[in-house]
C-alpha cells in the first residue's frame, strides 16, 4: 500500500460479543502503512471535517455495500485443503488414518506444497479469512513454503510445523523427538526471519509492525507425541513466552479414549498438556467438544483460547458433537471459530458462522427446554457469531489489540462486501426496497458468499476480492 486510503460508507463490527455496530454513514481513514488513522461514526451537520490526508484514495461505497472486519479463522489444516468433504463419519483416528494422512504425505514434495499452498491461501483470502492459523503437515520444507505463500499473498497467519513422532503410520511419522524439535526450531527462525524480507513489514521508517506471519508450535496432538516430544516443546514455550501453541482437545470419544491409555497418569487433557508446559493465553485448542467443568475450569484459569470448530464436530471425528460454547463464554474462555480444513469441509468462514448457530440451537434443544440452566444455553444470535468470527478469534490469536474491529490504530483487514454489484451474480437473498441496514447484513451472513466479497484487505493492501 503506498498512498493513505478514505472509506466512506456504510461499516459493520463488534464492540463486544453481543454489541453489533451499524454505522451507515462513516468515515475511515487508513494510512500508508495499513494502520486506522481516524474512525468517524457519522457524518452528520455539526461533526468537525475529517482531514483527508494529501494523495489519499478516497471510496465511496454505494448504498448496500458495507465494510466488515476481515474473519480470523482459529484452526486450518492447510495441507487438508484439497480433501476438505471427504471421510464424513469416521471416527478421528480412523478418520486419520484411512483418508488424512495419506494427502499429508504428499506434502514431503515440495513442488506438490507450493502449488497446493498457493491454491489454498488463495482459497481463504477470496472467502475473506484475512487471518488464519494453519497446521502446517510434519515436513519442514513444505511448512516453509506454506509461510511464503501468505508472505506473499499478504494474508496475516500463524504457521506451525505438525510434531507427530508416534502413533502414524511410518511414511509419515517422525524418526526421532530430537529431530522433531530440530526442524521446529528451524522453521520458528525461517518463520520470524520473513519480516525482514519485503512484503512491506516496515515502511520508511516508520514504527515497525507486528510481523504478519508469525510461528506456532503445533503438537498435532498427545497421541501423535512422545513424551519427550512434548515436553521439548513445553521447554521452547518457556524459553519464548511470546510463542503461541495449537493442538486438538478432547475433540472426540475415540481421542479421549486412546489419550488416557497412552497418558494413564492423566485424568484430565489439561493437566496432560500442562504438566508439559504447553497451556497459557497463547495456546489455541480446538474443539473442546466433551468437557468436564474441571477442563472449563482449567482453561479459565490458564486463560487458553478455544477454536469451536461445528462444521468439523458435527461431520467428522465420532458422531454429533457440540462443543459447550455458551458455558464457555459465561465462564470468560476466549472463544473463536475455525474452518478446520478438511475435517470441515468449508473453505467459508460464513458456513461455519451458520454451524455455528444450527449446532447451539442442537444443544439448546438437546440440553433440554426448561432445565434451570436454560439460560445458560441460549442459542449463539447473528451478533454473536460475527463477534466469533471477528474479534473473538482475534483474541484466541491474542491479536484484540491490533485487528478484529475497526479501533483506531487497529491495523485494517477487512472485507468490503457489496450487495448492490448484481454483475457478480450473487446468491444471496436479494436486498429489497426498504430493508434496514441489520436485515441486509443478516441477508448477506446467513446466504451470502465470496461472490459478496468485492475486495479484501489486509493491513490496507488488496488481496484478494470478487471485484474489479
Ligand atoms: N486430531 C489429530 N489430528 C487431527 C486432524 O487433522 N483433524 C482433526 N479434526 N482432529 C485431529
Ligand atoms: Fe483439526
Amino acid at each position: 500500500m503506498d498512498s493513505p486510503l478514505v472509506f466512506r460508507g456504510t461499516v459493520i463490527h463488534s464492540l463486544h460479543l453481543t454489541q453489533l455496530e451499524i454505522l451507515e454513514d462513516a468515515t475511515l481513514i487508513i494510512n500508508a502503512d495499513g494502520r486506522i488513522a481516524a474512525f468517524q461514526k457519522s457524518s452528520a451537520r455539526g461533526t468537525p471535517e475529517l482531514r483527508i490526508p494529501a494523495g489519499a484514495k478516497v471510496h465511496q461505497l454505494p448504498p448496500g455495500d458495507f465494510l466488515i472486519p476481515g474473519f480470523v479463522d482459529t484452526h486450518n489444516h492447510a495441507p487438508q485443503w484439497p480433501m476438505r468433504g471427504l471421510g464424513q463419519g469416521l471416527h478421528i483416528l480412523d478418520w486419520l488414518d484411512q483418508v488424512t494422512f495419506p494427502v499429508e504425505a504428499r506434502f514431503s514434495d515440495a513442488s506438490y506444497a507450493r502449488t497446493t499452498y498457493g491454491q489454498c491461501v488463495g482459497d481463504f483470502l477470496r472467502h475473506g479469512i484475512t487471518t488464519a492459523s494453519y497446521y502446517g503437515s510434519r515436513h519442514a520444507e513444505a511448512t516453509r513454503i506454506l509461510a511464503d505463500v501468505c508472505h506473499e499473498k499478504g494474508q496475516r497467519a500463524f504457521v506451525g510445523k505438525c510434531n507427530m513422532d508416534r502413533n502414524a503410520p511410518e511414511y509419515i511419522r517422525e524418526e526421532s523427538a530430537a529431530a522433531s524439535l530440530r526442524e521446529t526450531d528451524e522453521c520458528v527462525r525461517y518463520i520470524r526471519g520473513l519480516s525482514g524480507r519485503g512484503g512491506g513489514e516496515t515502511r520508511g521508517g516508520e514504527q515497525r509492525q507486528e510481523a504478519l506471519v508469525q510461528p506456532i508450535l503445533t503438537p498435532r496432538f498427545a497421541i501423535s507425541c512422545t513424551p519427550e516430544l512434548l515436553k521439548g516443546l513445553g521447554e521452547m514455550m518457556e524459553r519464548d513466552d511470546t510463542l503461541a501453541m495449537q493442538t486438538h482437545f478432547n475433540e472426540a470419544e475415540q481421542e479421549i479414549r486412546a489419550t488416557r491409555e497412552l497418558f494413564p497418569g492423566y485424568e484430565s487433557e489439561a493437566d496432560l498438556y500442562e504438566a508439559f508446559g504447553l497451556l497459557g493465553r497463547r495456546s489455541v485448542l480446538a474443539h473442546c467438544t466433551i468437557m468436564t467443568d474441571y477442563d472449563k475450569a482449567r482453561l479459565a484459569a490458564l486463560r487458553c483460547g478455544v477454536a469451536h470448530c461445528p462444521v468439523a464436530n458435527m461431520t467428522v471425528g465420532g458422531g454429533f458433537m457440540v462443543a459447550p460454547v455458551r458455558d464457555f463464554l459465561r465462564r470468560g474462555i476466549k472463544v473463536g471459530l475455525g474452518t478446520d480444513s478438511g475435517g470441515g469441509w468449508a473453505s467459508q468462514m460464513l458456513a461455519v458462522m451458520r454451524q455455528a448457530m444450527i449446532a447451539s440451537n442442537a444443544r439448546a434443544v438437546m440440553g433440554g427446554a426448561g432445565d434451570d440452566d436454560d439460560d445458560n444455553e441460549a442459542p449463539l444470535s447473528l451478533e454473536e457469531v460475527f463477534y466469533l468470527a471477528t474479534l473473538g478469534g482475534a483474541g484466541v490469536l491474542c491479536l484484540e489489540d491490533q485487528i478484529g474491529n475497526f479501533e483506531v490504530g487497529k491495523q485494517f483487514d477487512a472485507v468490503w462486501v457489496t450487495t448492490s454489484n448484481t454483475s457478480l451474480r450473487p446468491v444471496m437473498t436479494p436486498r429489497e426496497e426498504g430493508d434496514s441496514l441489520k436485515t441486509t447484513f443478516e441477508k448477506f451472513v446467513m446466504t451470502g458468499d465470496d461472490r459478496n466479497m468485492a475486495h479484501v484487505y489486509v493491513r490496507g493492501r488488496r488481496v484478494a476480492g470478487a471485484g474489479e
